[in-house]
């Protein structure tokens, strides 16, 4: 969800304060994430109540840093509210419990979430590796098309505090999903199995893993690969070429672009369909 800022804040910053502040922020659980410039730094507090003034909101944390690291975590400081970073996030009849600090979360790729929920199939065998604190495969496990209808569900988080929250996200959803704590290029080869649909969210470093995913993959099954790139269509034919240097010949199935990284570069999300398995 986004919000906008501005409409609360007239009575503690002049315009020309105000035109220094994101127009939106984000919003997971009852927690709200905003940015505050740095000439407004001595004015935080005031900012944050006022942001608490938004229906549902309780806590204001304001980012001390970017996503980084192997975890893609950023530093969050709670500037008004209750003095807490757990929260349960709603999205689409799905229960997310989390600490926004602890693990990567973000409310905006709830769409993207779906697009690819609503495209598993009845009887496959699904792998999500960089799981998080599990909205894809809990969400997917959730939707109606797959619903109890023979569908396995595996999930790969290296992050123990990531780990731990899917585990309980499975359990608070009533969802069956094998929750599993490691490195994907560890601990894929060890469940000794291929996949029909495996998805890849981790933009910045996929690259990696691409070999894991296709050594994993049936014939025939779709490997959701994202990245960052400022051409789409480029990206999607960079991927299937990488995947041609593996010996697996591929075709583009979808590529969307799911939300702003920077000025003209989007996070996007290449489907591709294994076609042949390279011949032993
Ligand atoms: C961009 S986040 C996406 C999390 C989740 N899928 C979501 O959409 O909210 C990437 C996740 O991959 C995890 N990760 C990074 N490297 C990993 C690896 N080698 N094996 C397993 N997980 C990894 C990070 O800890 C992080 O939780």
């Amino acid at each position: 969800m986004k919000q906008s800022l501005k409409i609360f804040l007239g009575e503690i910053l002049t315009d020309d304060e105000i035109k220094l502040m994101n127009r939106a922020f984000d919003v997971i659980g009852d927690i709200a994430i905003i940015e505050i410039p740095l000439e407004l730094e001595a004015k935080k507090k005031e900012i944050g109540k006022a942001v608490l003034n938004f229906k549902h909101i309780k806590v204001v944390a304001a980012k001390a840093g970017i996503f980084e690291g192997e975890y893609r975590t950023r530093k969050l400081e709670i500037i008004a509210g209750e003095n807490r970073k757990e929260t349960i996030h709603t999205e689409f009849g799905c229960r997310y419990l989390l600490n926004v600090e602890d693990v990567y979360f973000s409310e905006r790729l709830g769409n993207e979430r779906l697009r690819i929920a609503q495209q598993a199939k009845e009887g496959e065998k699904i792998l999500v590796m960089f799981a998080g604190a599990g909205p894809y495969p809990v969400l997917i496990a959730r939707t109606k098309k797959t619903e109890k209808k023979n569908v396995e569900i595996y999930a790969i988080e290296l992050n123990p505090a990531g780990y731990k929250y899917m585990v309980e996200n499975v359990r608070i959803n009533k969802v069956n999903v094998r929750c599993i704590l490691g490195d994907v290029k560890t601990e894929t080869p060890k469940l000794g199995m291929k996949f029909d649909r495996i998805i890849m969210p981790l933009p910045k470093d996929a690259g990696n893993f691409l070999d894991t995913a296709l050594n994993t993959i049936n014939e025939g099954g779709i490997i959701h690969y994202y990245g960052f790139s400022d051409n789409k269509e480029i990206f999607a034919e960079e991927v299937k070429k990488q995947c041609e240097n593996l010996g697996y010949e591929t075709e583009i199935l979808d590529v969307v672009a799911c939300g702003a990284y920077g000025p003209g570069v989007d996070r996007v999300c290449v489907d591709l369909k294994i076609k042949n398995l390279p011949r032993a």
